[in-house]
């Protein structure tokens, strides 16, 4: 639960973000766009200017045509109405669509650069990240930050401009009755700033709480199968319930915030209203003002009030999106990458790969997983590493691939350090092949292609060598055969060979084995063997073996206990020494006499 408790709080969100920091750089992702913003600029001053119109046509109208008590002569008046309609909704609609364009196109702009960024992480990023909040990075948090552009940044200079032009209209109209209407301004500035506080809190925490969801369920889903079998549907249940209610309750303080401040801005804005009306009924009486003044009044301080309240459910998106663009910058601005040497040289393998007393831990000053471990790899042999669980064996292969660096000693290949090697080049020296195979969806043919460019004469010697041709032959579709998600309609032992295949394209100078066969049947196992041995002759082998059978011959058998290299030569002269090798053997012997 540590860890999940661990999970829960990374994804908190903070309670107090630096704001103008945060803003700046988020409007970073807007700068190219500017001429759009421009535009918007523009649609948006005209917009302002198109609400407070009406007003100025209703006062006409009324104060020319009621009194006369007919409506003749009004056509160009009512024709005027109608043309502010239409062009309201010419300029609205522009407004509208030019908005949600500048924010999606940020949005794309900002996946993209959060994938790529995710791509050059290290290994050991990912083991400590898991994938349900990365994942949220990209997606809910991104989103959240399109909310905020589409009805945050650039909506409240729209609104502000819709105030400016109301404020502006009503001062020039009657600067008395604009005071009046705007000494509701206090009061209002006063009950949103209240529940500003109020709703803020409630919200962080409901936010905290649907993460907490979010992550519980991303668990839970994944491990479907490990609580069907064990039975433990009563109690995921059960606590499922728990972080649902603990959720609901928090929404529930979210919404009385908001159940409270609406109806104190209506009780406000009546308040408003009535004084306009008694003050305007003095006006009228000294003939000082006219009805149609004092219904445009009406008319925009109804309008007045809407950016206001707009402004506090605003708060909310801003609050929301800014906690997500910190948690998105977060991520940008983690560095945890195998660091590549500027002056790295193209790798080249031809004669060997040495460990020079290489010593790794996977935590600065923790255990170590690996102790000044020495050994060479030459060309064209066959290595192979045994040792018990935890040994360190796979760390080798980590080391090998560059996926950690050594902490001390060094690795090189033709005598020149891991780390002056150009990575990419480096990587694929190696064909590695895991005891899990990852398979991503699509067809078979693309799960051996791997993106790499079609060579057909290629492809087809590597299904020969690899025993895939049978599997291909009987499937109708052959290589256009879809394998379902992760491959799930590929048995354990046909996904191993297809890594095999896999790797097999890739062309490497070196195998990597990680225990390739250990959960496989016996059959495939036969037939993986036969395709190891096969490729060897050309390729160099580094085997971890869980099944000692299957490196009897090997050239060298490293031996691990703890990290250190123990014993270490071929199986005769290691039975010989009657050591930890020998025991292991007798072990596994005994094991499969058992059987
Ligand atoms: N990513 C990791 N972070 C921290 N410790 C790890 C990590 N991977 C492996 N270890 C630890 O390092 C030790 C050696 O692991 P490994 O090389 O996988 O052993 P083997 O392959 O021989 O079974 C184990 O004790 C394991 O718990
Ligand atoms: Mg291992």
């Amino acid at each position: 639960m540590s860890e999940q408790g661990a999970f829960f709080r990374s994804d908190q969100v903070d309670q107090q973000p630096m704001r103008h920091a945060l803003l700046w750089r988020l409007a970073g992702y807007l700068r190219p766009q500017w001429a759009s913003l421009l535009a918007l600029l523009v649609l948006m001053a005209l917009g302002a200017f198109l609400e407070v119109l009406p007003s100025e046509l209703t006062l006409r109208l009324i104060n020319r045509f009621m009194g006369q008590g007919s409506l003749r002569g009004a056509a160009p008046l009512i024709a005027g109405f109608f043309g502010i309609l239409v062009a309201g909704f010419l300029v609205s609609f522009a407004r509208y669509f030019l908005l949600a364009r500048v924010g999606q196109r940020a949005m794309l702009d900002l996946r993209v650069q959060l994938f790529a960024h995710l791509m050059g992480r290290s290994t050991d990023f990912f083991h400590r990240n898991p994938v349900g909040r990365l994942m949220t990075r990209v997606t809910s948090d991104v989103q959240n930050l399109n909310e905020m552009f589409a009805s945050g940044f650039v909506a409240i200079v729209g609104d502000a401009l819709s105030l400016l032009a109301i404020v502006g209209w009503m001062f020039w109209t009657h600067a008395g009755m604009a005071l009046v209407a705007l000494g509701i301004l206090p009061f209002l500035l006063v009950a949103t700033e209240v529940f500003r506080r109020r709703a803020g809190d409630a919200f962080r925490e409901t936010q905290r709480r649907y993460a907490a969801i979010n992550a519980f369920l991303q668990e839970q889903i994944s491990g479907m199968g490990l609580v069907q079998v064990n039975a433990q549907e009563a109690r995921s249940a059960a606590q499922f319930q728990t972080i649902n209610e603990d959720y609901f309750q928090a929404f529930l303080r979210t919404i009385f915030a908001y159940a409270v401040f609406f109806p104190v801005v209506e009780f406000i804005t009546s308040g408003t209203l009535a004084a306009l009306i008694f003050y305007a009924g003095f006006k009228l009486q000294a003939g000082a003002i006219t009805w149609g003044l004092l219904l445009a009044f009406i008319q925009q301080s109804g309008r007045f009030f809407r950016p206001i309240r707009e402004l506090a459910e605003r708060y909310n998106v801003m609050q929301t999106a800014l906690a997500s663009s910190e948690r998105i910058f977060r991520l940008l601005d983690n560095q945890e990458a195998i660091p590549e040497d500027p002056a790295a040289e193209s790798a080249a393998f031809t004669r060997e790969i040495r460990f020079e007393d290489v010593t790794f831990a996977y935590e600065e000053g923790g255990r170590k997983v690996v102790r000044g471990l020495s050994g060479v790899i030459p060309r064209g042999r066959r290595v192979a590493v045994v040792g018990h669980t935890g040994a360190g064996k796979s760390t080798l292969i980590n080391l090998l691939m560059r996926f950690y660096d050594v902490h001390a000693g060094r690795i090189t290949v033709d005598g020149t350090d891991l780390r002056r090697l150009k990575v990419p080049e480096l990587r694929a020296l190696f064909g590695l092949v895991l005891q899990d195979v990852f398979v991503f969806s699509g067809t078979l043919r693309d799960n051996i292609v791997l993106g790499r460019p079609l060579d057909l004469a290629r492809l087809d010697s590597v299904l020969e060598q690899s025993q895939l041709k049978d599997l291909v032959d009987r499937l109708p579709l052959g290589l256009d055969t879809q394998v379902g998600e992760r491959g799930q309609k590929l048995s354990a032992g046909e996904r191993q060979l297809l890594a095999f295949a896999r790797m097999l394209y890739l062309e490497p100078a070196v195998l990597l084995l990680d225990e390739a066969t250990a959960n496989i049947d016996s059959e495939t196992e036969a037939k993986i063997q036969k395709v190891i041995e096969r490729v060897s002759h050309r390729l160099t082998t580094f085997t971890i073996a869980h099944r000692l059978s299957t490196i009897r011959d090997a050239d060298e058998i490293w031996v691990l206990d703890q990290g250190a290299l123990v014993e270490r030569g071929t199986h005769d002269s290691l039975i010989a020494q009657d050591g930890v090798y020998a025991k292991l053997v007798r072990l596994q012997f005994a094991e499969g006499e058992a059987a």
